[in-house]
């Protein structure tokens, strides 16, 4: 349990473009079929940003729909996180383009590349910043465009991902709700399991590596699905461990929605009931650093999530990294 004073999220917001690819529009793209995607994935369609639009652009909807929700102008934010591997460029930071489209003027703004778990690292690096600075405000972003690391061409990992964005103010608590416990955690021997060669420093883009496709996301997805069990596993009993609960106390689990086998297992792990874990994997797919943020959002919006509740959030993805938090809403 955390001795110093307590930080909160203030208020959660989401995004997602209207341009939908269900499993059946991947029936005619590649050798696959919307039962085998259902069964052995969950997803049924996900969102997919409009070509003209970047992920800073889905960041700063996503943002403003959670400042006003926390009732907190931009130019009052004092740090922008934005958990990404899909960022607008290699630099600047997407965090500081979301900075110049919002107009928080006042704050210091970093990315965060930790794949799927860029989010709750986020939460995390947040959360300590607050408990440390008292007073002061976090925006934490998760966001990516996945559509654009995507082979399209290939059946094994095209049919996961997708698009979208979520994010939480951060604040100090006013002593009844907070976050009880941040942990986040990595093992990088196990990098080339789920990565994307190109684009940096080992293959600078020529004409040869996009011929290789070394620019899209490859993945050896049994590996992955091992792994995700074990670390999201480890990263829930961490969270309750250090929050001082137990998995009978969650009144909401959020893991990283990468695949409702996975998302199961983990339930089952904890031995918790359908009615107590969040699935929206159906709707978005895999959004990465994002799926964390839009389910949070969600679940609040739609009163899964009421004040008083604990929350669990677990996440898991490429690097590997993985983590979590225990959240009293
Ligand atoms: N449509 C139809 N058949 C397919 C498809 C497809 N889209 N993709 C693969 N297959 C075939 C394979 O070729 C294989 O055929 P074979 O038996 O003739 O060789 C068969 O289906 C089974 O393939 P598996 O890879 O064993 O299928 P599995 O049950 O493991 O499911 C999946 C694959 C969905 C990718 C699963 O392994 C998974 O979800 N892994 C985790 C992925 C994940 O979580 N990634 C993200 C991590 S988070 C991040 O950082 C982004």
């Amino acid at each position: 349990m955390k001795n110093s004073p307590l930080s909160m999220v203030l208020g959660t917001g989401s995004a997602a473009s209207g341009k939908v690819l269900t499993n059946f529009d991947l029936e005619k793209m590649v050798d696959t079929s919307d039962e085998w995607i259902r069964e052995r994935s969950g997803i049924e369609r996900r969102h997919i940003l409009e070509e003209s639009k970047t992920n800073s652009d889905l960041c700063v909807q996503a943002a403003q729909r959670a400042l006003e929700d926390a009732d907190i102008p931009a130019d009052e934010l004092d740090l922008i996180i934005v958990g990404t591997i899909t960022p607008d460029s290699r630099f600047p930071a997407t965090a500081c383009r979301v900075q110049a489209k919002l107009g928080a003027t006042n704050a210091a703004a970093f990315d965060i590349s930790a794949a799927c778990s860029g989010f709750i690292y986020g939460v995390t690096l947040a959360d300590d910043f607050v408990r440390n600075r008292v007073g002061k405000k976090v925006l934490v972003i998760g966001s990516e465009v996945l559509s654009r690391i995507t082979d399209w061409e290939d059946r094994m990992t095209c049919v996961l991902f997708g698009d979208g964005a979520g994010a939480v103010v951060i604040g100090s608590s006013d002593g009844k709700k907070g976050i009880l416990s941040t942990y986040m955690k990595s093992d990088g021997r196990l990098g080339d399991l789920l990565y994307m060669p190109g684009e940096g420093s080992t293959h600078p883009t020529t004409h040869e590596t996009v011929d290789e496709r070394l620019h899209f996301i490859k993945m050896k997805g049994r590996e992955v699905f091992k792994h995700a069990v074990r670390t999201m596993a480890d990263a829930a009993n961490h969270g309750l461990k250090e929050a001082g609960y137990h998995a009978d106390d969650i009144d909401l689990l959020i893991t990283h929605q990468a695949n409702i086998r996975i998302i199961d297992a983990i339930a089952r792990r904890l031995k918790l009931p359908e009615e107590k874990v969040f699935v929206n994997i159906q709707e978005y797919g895999n959004t990465s650093a994002a799926s964390i943020p839009i389910a949070l959002d969600q679940a609040r919006k739609e009163g899964r999530l009421k004040d008083g509740n604990l929350c669990l959030l677990v996440a898991f993805g490429g690097g590997f990294t993985w983590g979590s938090s225990m959240i009293r809403f």
